[in-house]
């Protein structure tokens, strides 16, 4: 039984996460998405209960796949619940070197776990959590980009900071 955990920081979930978690959960017995609960990151846009609340709904229709938080290490966290793999996804070469370092120094802390990738699909290789922000900030549609339940939230929370409209003096003339 290979039980597989795929950590992120899921702030917030877009459709690039969505189409990995059910395709990963097509190779995997279980899965478990994993939110880094991380107090002292004071930049995130969404809290720790939002992103789970978010994931939660985007795997309710999975049947082997549920979500979870964590806190500390990634390598401490999987032995603790029983994990033997962990999945990433790889969008392009840019987030090779990163996630080579994560696997090396996982593979160090806990050598009885494999850190397995997933390329991200062609159609959503471009998408990034902090550019659906930025976005969502400027008023743009996001809704091909996220799930309904990232979209719902990222809305409400546009709406209660304001989204951001170039004044009129800087709108270019025509
Ligand atoms: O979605 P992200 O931001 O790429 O996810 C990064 C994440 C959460 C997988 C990574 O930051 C992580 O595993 N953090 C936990 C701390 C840890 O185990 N670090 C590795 C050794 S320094």
């Amino acid at each position: 039984m290979i039980h597989a955990v795929y950590p992120g920081s899921f702030d917030p979930v877009h459709n690039g996460h969505a189409d990995l978690i059910r395709r990963a959960a097509r190779i995997y017995d279980r899965l478990t998405v994993a939110v880094l609960d991380n107090p002292n990151k004071h930049d995130q846009t969404f809290t720790t209960e939002e992103r789970l609340e978010i994931l939660a709904e985007v795997v309710a229709p999975l049947d082997n796949v549920r979500a979870d938080r964590f806190e500390g290490l990634l390598a401490e966290y999987v032995r603790t619940i029983g994990g033997n793999v962990i999945v990433k996804g790889l969008r392009a070469i840019s987030d090779f070197e990163y996630e080579l370092q994560m696997a090396h120094l996982n593979r160090q802390l806990n050598p009885d776990v494999e850190t397995t990738f997933i390329m991200t699909a062609t159609r959503w290789s471009y998408v990034s959590s902090t550019r659906v922000k930025e976005l969502a900030r400027f008023g743009a549609d996001v809704s091909k980009l996220v799930p309904a339940a990232t979209r719902e939230r990222l809305e409400a929370k546009m709406q209660g900071r304001g989204v951001v409209r170039p004044s009129p003096r800087t709108r270019s003339r025509r």
